[in-house]
């Protein structure tokens, strides 16, 4: 149902240039671009903001995948809708009762996403996938860029794909965290149809065959 769609997360690009990374990744062939946000609260680090997001949109038409990992997502919609963001992925855990963010970022006319840390149960996402545009079963702790895959994320992938497909629902399945060329074939095996990727690509002097690598899937 979906074409499989490679998101550069921008958290391992170089910050000292923001624009040109933006321009070299979009020309390498990202179809997406990742914006991870963070809020030192709900992880105790600090990493992208509305207001870089916003200085960037000017810079691509490239739809911006805009990952939010904070205690309050409610109060960072405004914002977010202000930046451009296309899509806004919040966290179960997050302490925002899960359908007011779902309906707050609806009525902003932003595509919604719900994530999940490797420690939470699927179970806890179910009762709103019908409402979302995707989902997301975090492969590495949420916070850091360039740690290794857990393969517990891939169980998740398929019976998340399982469930959606059984209700006929348009909902895409994202993956992120340690994903890297090896790891894409058995990740869209599962269902996914987006690959976050930071390290993979950024770390790499051929960033245009990475993603070309992670599309073969
Ligand atoms: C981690 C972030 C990821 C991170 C992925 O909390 O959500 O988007 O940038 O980086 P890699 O691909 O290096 O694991
Ligand atoms: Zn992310």
């Amino acid at each position: 149902m979906f074409k499989l769609k490679i998101a550069p997360s921008m958290l391992a690009s170089d910050f000292t240039r923001f624009g040109e990374e933006v321009t070299r990744i979009v020309a390498a062939g990202a179809d997406l671009l990742h914006f991870d946000v963070m809020d030192g609260e709900f992880v105790p680090y600090f990493a992208i903001s509305p207001l870089t997001i916003a200085a960037l949109r000017k810079t691509t038409d490239v739809p911006f995948d805009v990952h939010i990992m904070v205690t309050h997502p409610f109060r960072y919609l405004d914002a977010l809708a202000t930046a451009g963001a296309d899509m806004i992925t919040f966290h179960i855990e997050s302490a925002d009762a899960p359908a007011a963010v779902i309906a707050g970022i609806k009525a902003r006319g932003i595509k919604v996403g719900l994530a999940l840390s490797p420690e939470t149960s699927i179970d806890t996402v179910i009762p709103y996938l019908s409402q979302l545009d995707l989902v997301l079963p975090m492969s590495v702790e949420p916070g850091r860029g360039g740690q290794t895959f857990q393969r517990s994320a891939l169980a998740k992938i398929a019976r998340l794909r399982q469930m959606i497909d059984a209700q006929n629902l348009a909902v895409e399945i994202s993956v992120d965290g340690g994903v890297t060329p090896a790891i894409a074939p058995l990740a869209v095996q599962k269902g996914a149809t987006i690959l976050v990727a930071g390290t993979a690509i950024f770390r790499s002097p051929q960033p245009a065959v990475v993603i070309e690598k992670l599309r073969q899937g």
